[in-house]
């Protein structure tokens, strides 16, 4: 079941200026930045409850963010939302016909399996799942 909006991620073409202004003009509370190396991506947490904000920029130039970054140079990149039975969900889905850009979940940022459904199956909107895993919360 889907039990909250996690988080909603922002590709940015310079991660220390955005983290600045997240910091600086926006006020919020930086967690810190984690790469994800099998996403190809950098990303940067501001925790905003009940959700976070995540920038994400491309690990050492390549990757499926920068070529987001090339073709739309920034912007709202994914939500995601948070499943506490990720498999139960993803199974539930694709049964309804969703696709996702991937067979299995991965790991992904804090540790949690995350998986992404296609845009195509949510009106050109990206989105993530993710499930916690139990030693994180
Ligand atoms: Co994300």
């Amino acid at each position: 079941m889907i039990t909250a909006l996690d988080h909603i991620a922002i590709a940015v073409p310079d991660l220390e200026k955005a983290i600045k202004r997240f910091m600086e003009d926006f006020g919020l509370t930086f967690e810190g930045t984690e790469d994800v190396a099998s996403a190809k991506t950098s990303t940067a947490f501001f925790p905003l409850p009940p959700t976070s904000i995540e920038l994400i920029h491309p690990l050492n130039g390549e990757g499926p963010v920068q070529a987001f970054l090339d073709k739309k140079g920034g912007g709202m990149h994914h939500l995601c939302f948070r499943s506490d039975d990720l498999d139960a969900d993803i199974a539930r889905l694709r049964e309804k016909g969703y696709q996702f850009l991937s067979d299995e979940p991965s790991i992904g940022a804090h540790n949690c399996r995350v998986i992404f459904i296609h845009p195509k199956s949510c009106d050109g909107v990206l989105i993530e799942l993710n499930q916690p895993s139990d030693d994180h919360h």
